[in-house]
């Protein structure tokens, strides 16, 4: 379960997140809307302990976000998995590599890797495509890799910043496909995206912030 409880961001005189409390349950989706500026990036840092609020607390499952040590945060994001919409690939790497390396900076042993990653690949539809570097992907294959990445350690919270906001209909539809399916299989997930026809498609809980403040629909 995550809660905010009156947790409030500024930047210098800009109030991003005015006092705002919130409950996600554990196996939910959640949309995350608002126009560009509205603070969506920003609570969503301030979740994965990218950034600390000014005022407030959030809790995600036991963890206190705002008394975060070095370790306890490593931790804790291990337990999450992180998507945005650039991907964040390393161009010199290939698909599988790009997977494999992230596992290898966690500490995973080179049998933990040569089992997962693969396994990892399939889920997502990239197992032809393993050798590709980058470049040679299409914008929906780099974000499936990008999700690849982001389940190595079987997250069972998934946080996405507008992961489909550079692909085009049909192929957003399919990333939102496959997070549904990992929803199906118990992942909480919390999108955020600016396209009302992938929310009017799948009719879930919608936290629209405005002003610094949560207004559900
Ligand atoms: N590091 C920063 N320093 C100062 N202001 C910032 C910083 N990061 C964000 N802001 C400001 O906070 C506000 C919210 O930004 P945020 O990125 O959270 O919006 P967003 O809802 O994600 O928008 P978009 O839909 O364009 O991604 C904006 O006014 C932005 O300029
Ligand atoms: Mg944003």
């Amino acid at each position: 379960m995550i809660e905010f409880k009156n947790a409030t961001k500024k930047y210098g005189d800009r109030l991003v997140l005015d006092n705002l409390s919130l409950t996600i349950e554990g196996g939910s989706w959640t949309w995350l809307t608002g126009a560009s500026g509205a603070g969506k990036t920003t609570l969503i840092h301030a979740l994965i302990g990218a950034i600390r609020i000014s005022d407030g607390q959030i809790f995600v499952d036991g963890y206190n976000l705002t008394r975060f040590d070095g370790k306890a945060l490593q931790e804790y994001r291990r337990k999450i998995g992180i998507v945005f919409q650039d991907y964040k690939l390393l161009p010199n790497k290939t698909v599988y590599e790009n997977v494999a390396f992230a596992m290898e900076v966690c500490g995973y042993s080179d049998r933990q890797i040569a089992e997962r990653v693969p396994q990892l690949l399939a889920v997502v539809g990239l197992a032809d495509a393993r050798h590709h570097f980058p470049h040679m992907l299409s914008g929906g294959e780099k974000q499936r890799t990008a999700i690849a990445r982001a389940l190595i350690h079987e997250p069972r919270l998934i946080i996405a910043d507008e992961p489909t906001g550079n692909l085009d209909p049909d192929t957003a539809e399919g990333i939102v496909k496959l997070f549904q399916k990992l929803h199906t299989e118990g992942a909480t997930v919390i999108f955020a995206t600016h396209n009302t026809h992938l929310i009017d498609n799948f009719k879930k809980r919608r936290i629209h912030i405005e002003a610094g403040r949560v207004l559900e629909t």
